[in-house]
């Protein structure tokens, strides 16, 4: 999860990971190299009903020659739980859709994609905008795209530029089925850290470690907080697994991932311009929110980065990041007493 823009392009030195841009005008991949840098940071600021003033900063990009006309600066998503959000059965997601807005104007879109290997046209899960099929698409597509590794899935690195003709060109040496496989096996059953919201119980005297300190009464105010400023519309707090899962550890659970995998349009500030599939320039898959409360501890030393750049430095700019069809949602919460606002971010954080 925590990797800000600037360290994933630091990283790009140490690892072979490659930037690709879309053509404007043939729609291919083309491979950007490595030229490429967070040339600075545009920000704004925005006043909230209390009078707190939010810096909002957004990663600036510069390439070394030719900027492409459409390019989108992506951070790692957290793994967890992703065997438990594949075995939700596709009706129940697809359930959700919705072509007319709400009261508040969410609406609730679904993403279509190719499965590589069997070419059927399946539901949209994974990614940032939910145009990976299942966690072997999602997986082998990371390696080649971030990694320039085949496998059995994209067999040749033709099938970066030239998806019609991915596996009739000849195969190169990548990884081999077995490891593909137990590299998806192990994404299922990445588990989800229970949620924090009661005190720790240890003895007087006894100091628990940071993350089991909990404020079990404003944990509680945060998640009413954030079903009455109706985050909810699409973090969606409770689905349940099916059984088709070939992994029992993920079958037949209820699960609160606060996510409904589907997309939304979240205005122009959070657009990046890239269509993928039934998503458009504005529109991101509701990111889960589960587990997202340890992302200060694992960070270390590293800084958080949320939303789909790690241009949020914290929870609060997250939210007020929203627009689009999020609108009505972050007004509510930039409305909030600093006292309400506290109470939700615990809330997250206990996640
Ligand atoms: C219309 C749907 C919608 C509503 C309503 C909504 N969100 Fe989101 N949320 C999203 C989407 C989509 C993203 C991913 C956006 C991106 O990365 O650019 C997101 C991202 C986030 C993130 C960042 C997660 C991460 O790991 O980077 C947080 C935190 C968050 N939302 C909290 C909230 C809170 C709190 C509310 C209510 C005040 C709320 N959201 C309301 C759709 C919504």
């Amino acid at each position: 999860r925590p990797r800000t823009a600037s360290s994933c392009l630091t990283r790009c030195t140490f690892w072979p990971c490659r930037w690709h841009a879309r053509s404007a005008t043939t729609g291919a991949l083309q491979d950007w190299g490595t030229g490429v840098r967070v040339a600075g940071f545009d920000t704004k600021t925005v006043t909230l009903a209390d009078g707190t003033v939010v810096e909002l900063s957004k990663p600036r990009i510069a390439f070394d020659g030719v900027t492409p006309e459409v390019y989108s600066l992506r951070s790692a998503q957290p793994m967890i739980g992703m065997g438990l959000l594949e075995a939700v059965p596709d009706a129940d997601i697809l359930a959700r859709v919705r072509s007319t807005p709400d009261a508040d104007g969410v609406m609730g879109r679904a993403n279509f994609a190719y499965d590589p290997e069997t070419g059927v046209v399946r539901l949209g899960r994974y990614g940032w905008k939910a145009a990976k099929v299942s966690l072997r698409h999602q997986a082998a597509n990371a390696l080649l795209l971030d990694m320039s590794v085949t496998s059995p899935v994209y067999p040749s690195r033709s099938c970066l530029t030239d998806a019609a003709n991915c596996r009739s060109g000849p195969a190169a040496n990548g990884i081999p089925e077995d490891a593909l496989t137990l590299v998806t096996r192990y994404l299922g059953l990445l588990g989800v850290p229970a949620q924090r919201s009661q005190s720790s119980g240890f003895p007087k005297g006894v100091t628990p470690l940071p993350y089991l300190q909990v404020d079990t009464a404003q944990v509680t105010r945060g998640a009413q907080l954030f079903a009455q400023a109706r985050c909810t519309a699409c973090h969606i707090s409770e689905m349940k697994t099916g059984l088709g899962s070939e992994l029992t550890e993920v079958r037949d659970q209820t699960i609160k991932p606060y996510t409904d995998l589907l997309l939304h349009d979240m205005g122009s500030d959070l657009a990046d311009g890239l269509v993928e599939g039934q998503a458009s320039g504005n529109m991101w898959r509701t990111s889960a929110l589960w587990g997202i409360g340890y992302s200060q501890f694992v960070a270390g030393n590293t800084p958080i980065g949320y939303l789909h750049d790690g241009r949020a430095r914290n929870l609060t700019e997250a939210i007020v990041w929203h627009g689009g069809e999020a609108t009505a949602s972050r007004q509510r919460f930039v409305g909030f007493s600093k006292a309400d606002r506290d109470a939700l971010l615990a809330f997250l954080n206990s996640l």
